[in-house]
């Protein structure tokens, strides 16, 4: 059947995640074999804005699979929160031939693609964030990675804390969602997790749980903390002050980013962006694409960002259960 719009673009937005590149060719690769031609636009919004694109191929975007990065490369964009911003973009969309767009980002990045839809261009957004807190979504790609990677970060921290025989407080990523903390929380066996759904601030908590483990032989003591609470260091002074145990923070920040992706990320990024290209085709526009309950599926954009998330119950429990 021939496919409703002619032209798309394709852009990434907002922190980068592994898996962005599968969901690029993805989305190049299924527009094309439906007859859609397709240009990436660089540096996201802004690109967009400043006309900073170029057409690809099914050709150009082979051996991106296994980048990590974005080969379109990203940014955050402060003028596509204004309404002559978004004007802006529109009105290149329409000068470019471009009916359609596919933003990969969170949560941000589909609040424009949301005005650009009102505006006429029919948008999709792909949830790409190592963050995991996108309300809509059981699954953003980026996550797997990230995890993985700070998961074999902290199991180093920890051989050298056990020498040491240190408290080690340890900063992950995750802006203001406990899920990357929470995950490694028990792949790595913490003996703390601060989540910054949770959080309640008193540190005496973590105070007495130290010294208790401690008197029990403990030889480390890992605290992953969330970037949503930070102060690592600070804290790591007061509690070194207050159990006597040295303590050291380290702050794992970018490197969680990186790195070439899981296959989980390949896959996800592919099924997502294949899935962006079909509604595409299929002249849909204003969409979440997500993966809920087992099935990729799509919401509409204002719907998927009224959306709550929380932190699994039932893993809050078992984490704690591990813990003991
Ligand atoms: O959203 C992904 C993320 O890595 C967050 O975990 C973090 O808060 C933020 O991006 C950092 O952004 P930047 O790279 O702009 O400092």
């Amino acid at each position: 059947m021939a496919p409703k719009i002619n032209t798309i673009g394709v852009l990434t937005s907002g922190g980068d995640s592994p898996g962005m590149n599968a969901a690029i060719r993805a989305v190049v690769r299924k527009a094309i074999s439906q007859g859609m031609s397709v240009k990436g636009i660089f540096q996201g919004y802004k690109g967009l804005i400043d006309g900073d694109m170029r057409d690809l191929t099914a050709r150009d975007v082979s051996d991106t699979i296994a980048k990590g990065g974005t080969i379109l490369y990203t940014a955050r964009s402060r003028q596509m929160r204004t309404p002559e911003g978004q004007e802006q973009a529109a009105q290149m969309c329409r000068d470019n031939g471009i009916e359609g767009l596919v933003v990969i980002g969170g949560d941000g990045s589909f609040a424009g693609a949301g005005k650009l839809a009102e505006l006429g261009i029919c948008t999709i957004g792909v949830p790409g964030t190592i963050d995991l807190d996108i309300a809509c979504t059981e699954y953003t790609i980026g996550f797997d990675t990230a995890i993985n990677t700070a998961m074999e970060a902290i199991d180093k921290v920890r051989d050298t804390s056990t020498s040491h025989e240190r408290c080690s407080i340890i900063e992950v990523m995750g802006r203001n969602a406990g899920h990357i903390a929470l995950w490694c929380s028990i792949a790595n066996g913490a003996e703390d997790v601060l989540l910054p759904e949770n959080y309640d601030y008193n540190e005496q908590v973590l105070i007495d749980n130290i010294i208790r483990n401690r008197k029990r032989g403990k030889k480390h003591h890992i605290i992953i903390n969330a970037e949503g609470i930070g102060h690592s260091s600070s804290m790591a002074r007061r509690i070194e002050a207050a159990t006597g145990l040295e303590t050291r923070a380290t702050i794992l920040g970018h490197m969680q980013r990186g790195g070439s992706p899981t296959c989980r990320d390949r896959v996800f990024g592919s099924m997502m962006g294949a899935y962006a290209a079909d509604l595409l085709s299929e002249g849909k526009s204003n969409r979440v694409v997500s993966y809920y309950h087992g099935k990729y599926v799509d919401f509409d954009i204002q719907e998927a960002l009224a959306m709550q998330k929380e932190l699994p119950e039932y893993m809050l429990r078992v984490n704690k259960a591990l813990t003991v």
